[in-house]
């Protein structure tokens, strides 16, 4: 049986790191994101030559009616949904002083990178225990949070915030579908290079030069996506709920 991720904002950055490593496990690929399919015509394209079934459905994780729609739509496309990876998010539009920063960015981000996953993640659970009747079935579910979730940035509390509600939810469905034979993880990168980042590359250069990460160097959305094959893979069975850090040793606590 072919197995199917949904990868929501797969088509760049950390989420096409994933993409690409599910594909090269065999996997069939959902991927969502906001832009239109012609602009990302190029990347599925690119993910389909390694010969699996590559669908995208352009949705807005923070709007309802989009996450029914997504749903529906996977049901339709696919026989079942095995991985699910919440991938999509976003960062301030721009950093604040959290004595500054207004309620509207508050807003959009929770709506985005906590309230769209949660529920999202409610429904897509749903339909994954449902599929437990199909013998052979295994689901499982990723939550792409942040060091952020843990380390305090008083200039993007917003961001902060969110990624820590959104640890939560990974804790939260890990014990809730345990008994389902569904494992949970969350997955929390450090300072990988993306879109995200383009704009602070240099003051993360700097950083990283002068010590900030023990390994030394920028993290890529290879760096998560292979690390999400493993769980994909079933690597991590017995492990639901475990925190993985892809953050070249910033989460260390040092002396
Ligand atoms: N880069 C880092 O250093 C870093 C570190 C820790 C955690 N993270 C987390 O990793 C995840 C991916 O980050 P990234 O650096 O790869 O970001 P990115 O390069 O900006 O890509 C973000 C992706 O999310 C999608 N997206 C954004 N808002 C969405 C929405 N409302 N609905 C559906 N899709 C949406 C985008 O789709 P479109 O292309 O259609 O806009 C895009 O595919 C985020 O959750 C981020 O918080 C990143």
């Amino acid at each position: 049986m072919k197995r199917v991720a949904l990868v929501t904002g797969g088509t760049r950055g950390i989420g096409l790191g994933v993409a690409r490593a599910l594909a090269a496990e065999g996997f069939d690929l959902a991927l969502c994101g906001r832009r239109e399919e012609g602009e990302v015509a190029g990347v599925l394209e690119e993910l389909r030559a390694k010969g699996g079934d590559v669908r995208y459905f352009r949705a807005d994780v923070a709007s309802r009616d989009d996450r029914d729609r997504l749903v529906a739509g996977l049901r339709a496309a696919f026989d079942g949904l095995h991985l699910l990876v919440n991938n999509a998010g976003i960062a301030p539009a721009a950093r604040a002083d959290l004595l500054e920063a207004g309620e509207e960015s508050f807003d959009r981000l929770i709506a985005v990178n906590l309230k769209g996953p949660y529920f999202l993640t409610q429904a897509v659970a749903r339909w994954m225990t449902e599929q437990n009747q199909k013998p052979g079935y295994r689901g499982t579910i990723v939550f792409v949070t942040s060091v952020s979730a843990e380390a305090a940035s008083p200039n993007r509390g917003e961001y902060c915030v969110s990624k820590a509600g959104l640890a939560m939810t990974a804790r939260l469905f890990a014990v809730r579908l345990a008994g389902d034979g569904i494992p949970v993880y969350e997955v929390r990168p450090g300072i990988v290079r993306t879109d995200m980042t383009a704009g602070v590359a240099e003051t993360y250069d700097k950083r990283i030069g002068e010590g900030l990460l023990p390994q030394g160097r920028w993290g890529e959305p290879e760096d998560v996506g292979r690390l999400v094959a493993a769980l994909a893979r079933g690597d991590a069975a017995y492990s639901t709920g475990a925190v993985i850090p892809v953050d070249g040793g910033f989460s260390i606590p040092r002396l």
